[in-house]
This record gives structure tokens, C-alpha cells and sequence, in this order.
């Protein structure tokens, strides 16, 4: 990593509308989801404040982009395919990276009429690519240090981690999504992909990245109930314990959470970022994202944060004075 490099990190925008939605929201857990929607969400999230929030992410220039998911509130496939054009609005598949939340996955759906819409959104780059600089060079010529599934094709759970790569910067994705009964909005990684994911920031660690873990349910231990909750959250943390990660981000709270873990040498941060489309239904729930600045010198990395959050009267997002990290 031999310059700066810049990251946004954008969560939980549920700018979505169910009208229309038909026969499929009759079914199944899509019924309680409906109810959600009817009598609250669709009040408390607004595409304007979305299109507002590209719009400053565009005049920022991040270098990448980051989200957490849960862009849908049911996963109809109509939903889908409005938030395929919202990240297509926000930026191109190599600049946008996405994992999946929770109301992705609502109900089990087939992959053409749901991920596959977001396809190369979703999709690494094993690692063996990346237009950066620095480390670049070295990773070019490594094998993959992921699988991933062919273009077009969106990773399943099963393909979980996935690996992005710009310059020292590594973006490793995590799938937490999977259906849930009513009224459960958990998630699970599983001992397969948390064995992956150790292997990964391992061998990620010694070549010097700076190691961004992205997850959709929260991290640190306390805060969540256990039907929000991660369910192997303590077997994640493990992980993290022994190999380490410099940052991990998530959403699902639509809240700002600030909290570290142990690491082998340091405590990872773990930061939770707000709903990028939200009214501002409670003070602590206004629409916000983050902007991450990373550089590498020989004291080691050095990393800034700034939070940028929505102005109700000049409808634009704005710089919010307060301190992110520690
Ligand atoms: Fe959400």
C-alpha cells in the first residue's frame, strides 16, 4: 500500500417497495414482513435520502464501496431488481462490493430470482486480481486464495468467504444470510466458511493487507438479542482472536455500534453503521454512512474515519462532527 486509500461503507437501505408485490407476500414469513413494511418501515426509509447519500458518496471518490446489505425488506424479485439499479447508481461492480443481510435471504428463493440480480456486486476476485498498487504485484501472482462462482452467477452460502483485493486493501465478505422462522432475524456462518475465513486472514495477515471483514449481523458480544443475533458470534470471535483482522464493519442494527475485540496483537475494531436511507424515526437512527482512510507506513497502518450523516433541511449528507474510532 503505497498511497491512501479511501473506503465507504453503506448498510440496511431498504429503499424498496413491496406494492405490487402480489400473491408472494401471502406466503409464508413474507406475510409478517408485509405487516413491517405497511405499518412502519416504508415510512422510515426513503430512497430520496439514498439518491442523497450517492450523491455525496460521489463527491467524496472513495476508491471502494462497501455494503452490508439488507437492500430489500422481503426479497421479492422485484426488489431485487430496484436495488440492482440503486448500486448501479452508486457505482460499478468493481467499485461496489455487497454481502447479503438478513431480509435478503427472507425466505428461500431460487438464485436467477434474487442474487443473481446482484451478481457481480456480490462476486470477488479471488485475489488473484485488483487494479491497485504496492501489493498488487506480489498477489498477481499468487494462486486464488478464494473460490468464486462464474460470472454472472452469484456466490451461494456454501461459496462464502469472498475476497476482494485493491492494492494492500483485502475485502473479505461474509455470508450471515440465511432464512429464519418468524419473528428471527439471526444469522449463522458456519464452521466451514469460519474455517475458510481463519485461513484467509492468516495467510492475508502475513503478506501485510489491511484485513476489512464485512458481515451483515453484529460482531462484538453484547447488544443483541439472540433472535437478531449472530448465532456462532463466539466462534467468529475466535477467529478474530487468533488471526486478527484490522477492521470488521456490519449493519442489521441501523444504529452506529463502536466496539472492539481481542486480537493476537490488538483489539480489532468492530464498527456498525447506520441505515443509509432512514428518516431519522428515533436521534440515533438518521440516515448516516462512513467514510475509512487507510494508509501504511513502517509504524504500521494508519486509519481515519469519518462519519458523514443526513441534513433534513438541506437534504443533503453532510460531515458529522464526532469521533468514530477511539
Ligand atoms: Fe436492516
Amino acid at each position: 500500500m503505497s498511497a491512501e486509500i479511501c473506503f465507504a461503507h453503506l448498510s440496511d437501505w431498504h429503499a424498496t417497495s413491496l406494492k405490487g408485490g402480489g400473491a408472494a407476500l401471502l406466503r409464508g414469513k413474507r406475510i409478517s414482513g408485509f405487516a413491517s413494511w405497511a405499518l412502519s418501515r416504508r415510512r422510515y426509509h426513503d430512497p430520496a435520502i439514498l439518491d442523497a447519500a450517492i450523491e455525496d458518496v460521489h463527491a467524496i471518490g472513495p476508491d471502494r464501496i462497501l455494503v452490508t446489505g439488507d437492500l430489500t425488506h422481503v426479497s421479492l424479485e422485484s426488489e431485487f431488481r430496484t436495488a440492482a439499479r440503486q448500486l448501479a447508481s452508486l457505482g460499478t461492480a468493481e467499485q461496489v462490493f455487497l454481502v447479503p443481510g438478513n431480509h435478503d435471504c427472507y425466505v428461500p428463493a431460487r438464485s436467477e430470482r434474487s442474487w443473481d440480480h446482484w451478481a457481480e456486486y456480490l462476486r470477488g476476485d479471488s485475489g488473484a486480481e485488483g487494479d491497485g498498487e504496492g501489493e498488487r504485484g506480489t498477489l498477481d501472482v499468487t494462486p486464488p486464495l478464494a473460490s468464486n462462482p462464474p460470472a454472472g452467477h452469484a456466490p451461494r452460502y456454501a461459496d462464502y468467504p469472498m475476497l476482494r483485493m485493491h492494492g494492500g486493501l483485502a475485502m473479505i465478505g461474509l455470508c450471515s444470510a440465511i432464512p429464519t422462522p418468524i419473528f428471527r432475524a439471526g444469522g449463522v456462518l458456519g464452521g466451514k466458511q469460519l474455517e475458510r475465513l481463519e485461513d484467509l486472514l492468516g495467510i492475508l495477515g502475513e503478506r501485510g493487507c489491511f484485513r476489512v471483514v464485512m458481515i451483515h449481523h453484529p460482531v462484538a458480544a453484547k447488544g443483541e438479542p439472540a433472535r437478531r443475533a449472530l448465532l456462532d458470534g463466539d466462534e467468529l470471535r475466535g477467529v478474530l482472536a487468533r488471526v486478527g483482522a484490522e477492521l470488521v464493519l456490519h449493519g442489521h442494527k441501523h444504529r452506529r455500534r463502536v466496539n472492539y475485540v481481542p486480537g493476537p496483537d490488538a483489539d480489532v475494531p468492530i464498527i456498525g453503521v447506520p441505515s443509509s436511507s432512514e428518516v431519522g424515526s428515533k436521534p440515533d437512527k438518521a440516515a448516516q454512512y462512513h467514510v475509512y482512510r487507510v494508509t501504511k507506513s513502517d509504524a504500521g497502518f494508519a486509519l481515519n474515519a469519518e462519519v458523514r450523516g443526513y441534513d433534513a433541511v438541506t437534504k443533503r449528507f453532510v460531515r458529522v462532527d464526532e469521533s468514530l474510532l477511539g
